[in-house]
């Protein structure tokens, strides 16, 4: 027999197991934004894509529309703190990036910069918005993946033995347990 699992009032508790990232996008002045987000997909192809979920009444969400470019950002299990800052404050009160002593390298295709403490950075730029009343899923295209050396294998690829993400399920946090099979599962 099955129950029907509660997912809250707003779908807080639909991630089932999820990374954790943080979100940059910049401004028309050039000040950067970094906000928390969970509902990311990749979708693979001829062209690497992917699909990102944001609140319309996230500043993100604004920036992103004017911009159409943003970086994801990968967050590590010692994140926990900041994932949390940069997911309950706007960044229309504050320097979100300054508050979490984040620090930024600039990116290679788009204005929107880095996080440096993050290891695994996604370069986006807009191809697609679908207006999906309270979000916007945005569709884009994906220019670029990079990994910083502490977490690179050295050729071209993540050294997996150091990949170490925080996991967003059912409303709690959780860092990715070990590798339980090698390549086609
Ligand atoms: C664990 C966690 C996951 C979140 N995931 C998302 C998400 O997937 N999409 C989204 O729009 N907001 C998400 N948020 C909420 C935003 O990060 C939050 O509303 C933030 O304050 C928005 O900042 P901004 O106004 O500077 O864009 C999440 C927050 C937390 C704590």
């Amino acid at each position: 027999m099955r129950t029907i699992v509660d997912t809250g009032a707003y779908g807080e508790y639909l991630h089932y197991g999820l990374p954790l990232t943080l979100v940059t996008v910049q401004g028309p002045d050039g000040r950067v934004n970094v906000s928390t987000n969970a509902s990311i997909a990749p979708l693979p192809g001829d062209e690497n894509r992917l699909a990102m979920g944001v609140l319309k009444v996230n500043y993100t969400n604004e920036l992103i529309a004017q911009s159409r470019e943003f970086a994801v950002n990968v967050l590590t299990s010692e994140m926990r703190a900041i994932a949390r800052q940069c997911g309950y404050i706007s960044g229309t009160e504050v320097d979100k990036l300054a508050l979490c002593g984040l620090t930024t390298i600039p990116a290679r295709y788009i204005g929107a910069p880095l996080i440096e403490q993050c290891p695994l950075n996604i370069e986006c730029r807009v191809e697609d918005v679908h207006d999906l009343g309270d979000i916007d899923l945005w569709i884009a295209k994906i220019l670029a993946v990079e990994v910083d050396e502490a977490w690179s294998n050295g050729r071209g690829g993540v050294n997996l033995q150091h990949y170490d993400l925080l996991i967003y399920a059912f409303g709690h946090t959780f860092k990715l347990g070990p590798m339980v099979g090698l390549g086609g599962l």
